[in-house]
């Protein structure tokens, strides 16, 4: 079977993990094109990684053809153009998170992709860590009872001066798109979703605190309501000094069992808590396991998910993480914003 030819859109921090990846995934896909709007910095991605064509636009490396999918990796209000550019061309797009800043940009995406009948995935690469995984499977063997009553959903991090200096887009509303929630927040609001499933109305609080260096909030808030008749609580910060757990989730299931899912740094996430009646003995055992896992079989978990949108394209399936899976966590995100404009509850 020929291999998939990638493209990267923008090439900066998070462009070398995916880079990684399809190096790992040598077998089934050649990254052959790399694009970025800094004049040289494509071209250095591409001596690093052995790319053989590098240009300065998603548009001109798009229009020279040769590809199958692209992976975007630009700054928030920055992922929809391509991905739309690509689907027109009946490329397939991997989005990194969130999907889009704005729900409009998330239906415009969704609308070429529906009608170039292309794939689309948004980066959510935390759901293959094994502790993630764990709770998945538990859920549909159906240990947390028939629903989960109660999810929590947080990130507790801190980002200083220094952080938002690293790049002029960081810390505007314009070139961000907002600051916690939609930056640090979309890993932990995705598990929320993925285990609870589609939220229905939320009200939320977001303020900058004590960043009065940057425009976009620090710190925010919010109660949700799931279809399923389940409660949810969200909470972002960077205000947390030294930071604890990055991103997770606390979810209660309807028989009462409680499961936790901690993420401590960039590929390690453990169980804290797990009262499924039975498991009680296994929880450090699966804590080892955990700890000495690392990054697996794999040098990182983008390549976990590169290689199932691999196999759905392959297979024509759809993605393990869906493009509605992204546009879903980004109608939280900018529903916790629309909430704290106008005091209200928002309807998703
Ligand atoms: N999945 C994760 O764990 C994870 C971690 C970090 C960042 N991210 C996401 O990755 C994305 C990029 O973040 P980063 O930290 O790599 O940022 P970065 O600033 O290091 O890299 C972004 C690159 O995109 C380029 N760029 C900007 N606009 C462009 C355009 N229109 N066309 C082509 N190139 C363009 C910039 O010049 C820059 O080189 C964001 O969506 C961020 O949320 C995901």
């Amino acid at each position: 079977m020929s291999k998939l030819r990638f493209g990267i859109v923008g090439t900066g921090g998070i462009a070398r993990h995916h880079a990684i990846a399809l190096k790992a995934l040598a077998d089934d896909a050649d990254l052959v094109a790399c694009a970025d709007i800094l004049p040289g910095r494509a071209q250095q991605f591409a001596a690093e990684f052995g790319i053989s064509r590098a240009y300065e636009s998603a548009r001109s490396m798009l229009d020279a053809g040769g590809l199958d999918v692209i992976c975007v990796c630009t700054p928030h209000p920055q992922h929809a153009e391509p991905l739309i550019l690509a689907a027109e061309r009946g490329i397939h797009g991997v989005a990194e998170k969130p999907l889009t800043a704005t729900l409009a940009d998330a239906d415009r995406v969704l609308e070429a992709v529906h009608k170039h009948g292309t794939k689309l995935s948004m980066i959510s690469q935390r759901r293959w860590l094994p502790a993630a995984q764990r709770i998945r499977r538990a859920i549909d063997e159906g240990k947390l009872g028939d629903k989960i009553i109660l999810g929590e959903s947080f990130c507790e991090m801190w980002r200083g001066p220094e952080y938002y200096a690293r790049d002029a887009w960081r810390g505007r509303w314009d070139t961000e798109g907002g600051g916690v929630l939609m930056n640090q927040s979309p890993h932990n609001i995705d598990f929320l979703l993925y285990y609870m499933g589609p939220a229905e109305e939320i009200f939320g609080y977001w303020a900058n605190i004590n960043h009065p260096y940057v425009e976009i909030e620090d710190n925010a808030v919010a109660v949700i309501r799931f279809k399923s008749g389940g409660l949810g609580i969200l909470k972002g910060t960077v205000s947390m000094n030294p930071p604890r757990r990055i991103h997770g989730v606390t979810l209660v299931g309807s028989n009462g069992a409680t499961v936790s899912l901690d993420c401590w740094d960039f590929a390690t996430a453990q169980n804290d808590i797990w009262t499924v009646p039975g498991d009680e003995e296994k929880l450090d055992e699966w804590r080892a396991h955990d700890r000495s896992f690392g990054t697996g079989e794999l040098p990182n978990f983008h390549a976990y998910q590169l290689r199932d949108v691999i196999d759905a394209i392959r297979t024509n399936r759809e993605p393990a993480v869906t493009g509605e899976d992204g546009r879903r966590v980004v109608a939280i995100i900018q529903g916790v914003y629309e909430s704290g404009r106008t005091g209200r509850p928002v309807k998703l």
